[in-house]
Order: structure tokens, then sequence, then C-alpha cells
């Protein structure tokens, strides 16, 4: 397939059970911009089996990284999460994405509300020193079943905001809100229940949800996908589509997944 390549694998870490991230060496001529996905994937008896996969790492660095659920009987996720140091993955050359800044109407604040892996895209998105200079105040929500899948909490709370070049934005702009559903944790509830009820906004000190000054970014599953977007539509918020900018994006290659 064009476009393919392969790149191998440098680290790997299980967060429990069910999810697992992976470093690769990276060819410095794969260009992607925050928030972009593409295909990856193993060999399948000589023939490439590949998933689209967001890029948790921000573009300037010089390993890839990746997030995954594992999938007991899943094609590929079955054989990803053996992975090892030294092992050998493709990566397609072709990155591609909606949740991207440049994908959305200039604005005030950015919500990036995700849940289970739907985090990966906004992971490189809060590393990018770029959206700093672009909003007052950038949100990121993560709703999960357990606390233990609550991945990067450490890296969001302890790393970024000492983070030598820009640990100062971080601390001032970027406000990290993650929930639980099936656990006792300091936030409870689905992310579609906190908004409608306003309870996410009293807890950020943000006022209510307002398409004049808000933008939003929705990665998660298709039953997340479509009842936030319904939430945001109803109060006003309308989709980047077809080269088109408005207030919310959400990555439709994943949808249907
Ligand atoms: P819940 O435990 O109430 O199902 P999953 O692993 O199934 O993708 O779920 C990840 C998180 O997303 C869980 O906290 C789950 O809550 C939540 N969730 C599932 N469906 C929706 C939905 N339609 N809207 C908002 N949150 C959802």
């Amino acid at each position: 397939m064009a476009n393919l390549r392969t790149e191998t694998v440098t680290e790997v870490h299980h967060w429990n059970e069910s999810l697992f991230s992976f470093k690769s060496t990276r060819d410095m001529s794969f260009r992607y911009k925050n928030g972009h996905f593409t295909m990856i994937g193993l060999d399948d008896n000589g023939k490439p089996l590949l998933r689209a996969y967001s890029i948790v790492s921000a573009n300037y660095e010089e390993q890839l990284e990746f997030f995954s659920i594992k999938v007991p009987d899943g094609p590929l996720t079955s054989k990803l999460q053996h992975l090892k140091v030294g092992d050998e993955i493709y990566i397609s050359h072709k990155p591609t994405g909606t949740l991207t800044t440049d994908n959305l109407l200039p604005g005030k604040n950015l919500y990036m509300f995700s849940t289970g892996t739907g985090l990966a895209p906004f992971l490189s998105i809060i590393r990018d020193p770029e959206v700093y200079e672009l909003y007052d105040k950038i949100i990121l929500t993560h709703g999960v079943r357990t606390v233990d899948e609550l991945a990067y909490r450490e890296m969001i709370t302890s790393q970024l905001p000492n983070h030598e070049y820009f640990g100062e934005y971080v601390q001032e702009k970027l406000l990290y809100y993650p929930t639980v559903t099936r656990e006792p944790y300091q936030n409870q509830g689905r992310l579609t229940d906190l908004i409608e009820s306003g309870k996410l906004f009293q807890d950020l000190g943000m006022p209510p949800l307002n398409p004049e000054v808000d933008r939003a970014m929705v990665c998660g599953s298709p039953a997340m996908l479509k009842d936030t977007c319904k939430i945001l539509e109803n109060l006003g918020f309308r989709e980047s589509r077809h080269g088109e900018l408005g207030e919310y994006a959400i990555e439709r290659a994943f949808v249907e997944s």
C-alpha cells in the first residue's frame, strides 16, 4: 500500500487490562497536525491489517505515540496488545482528520469532550504551544467507567504544568475534568448529563456553553458522539463540515467504527 512505512516500537505501557499505549520511532518526514489520525497496523499473513488511530504525540516530538483499547477478539487490537519493544508496526504517511484547531471558527474557549480512548487526539492538542495562544481557556474532559481508565492523568496534572517551555500557560489556561461513571470518584457521571445539568460548568467555574465564544471537539464512542452532538446542536453550535467552519468538530472517520 502506498504511503505505508515501517517503524519500530520503542516503549509499551499497559494502563490496565483493557488499555495500553505504545511509542515508536518516527521518520521525521512524517508530518501531521496535532489532532490528526493515521492508519497503523501489523502484518497479517503478508497483508497489512490497519485501523485508524489518533496520534497522541505532539507533532514536534521525535517519537510517535498511540493509545489503544484491547479487544480480546478484535482483529488488530488482539495482536497489537502483545507488542514488544523492537517489534515493527506499519504507519501510513497520510495523516488526516478534522479535530484540529484550524477546522473551527476562531473562539475564546476550546472544549474537548472525550470518553475512553477518544482522549487520544486531545493529548497532542494540549501539548501544542499554539493552542495556548489561540484560546483563553482549554478544557479537556475525559469520561471513563473506572478510575484506572483515567490514562495520562499524571502527565496532564503533573508533567504538563511543569513543562519547561509552556508549563506556565498550561497552569493558566488548561482545565482538566476527569469523570467516572461506575465507581466513586471526585467527579461522577456521564459528560452528557454533566453538561445538561450544568454541573460541569459550575465545577469548572466557567459560564454555560455558548456558541458565540465557545468551540468544541468531541471524540468518543458512536453513542457518546451522537448524544453530545445533539446537545451542542440544540445550543446552536454548528459542525464544521465540507470545509465550512463551524463551532464544533467531530471525527467522522470514527463515527461508524
Ligand atoms: P457508562 O458507564 O454510563 O456507560 P465506553 O467504555 O462504553 O466507551 O464508555 C466510556 C465512558 O463513556 C463511560 O463512562 C460511559 O458511561 C460513557 N458513555 C457511554 N455512552 C455514553 C453516551 N451516550 N453519552 C455520554 N457518555 C457515555
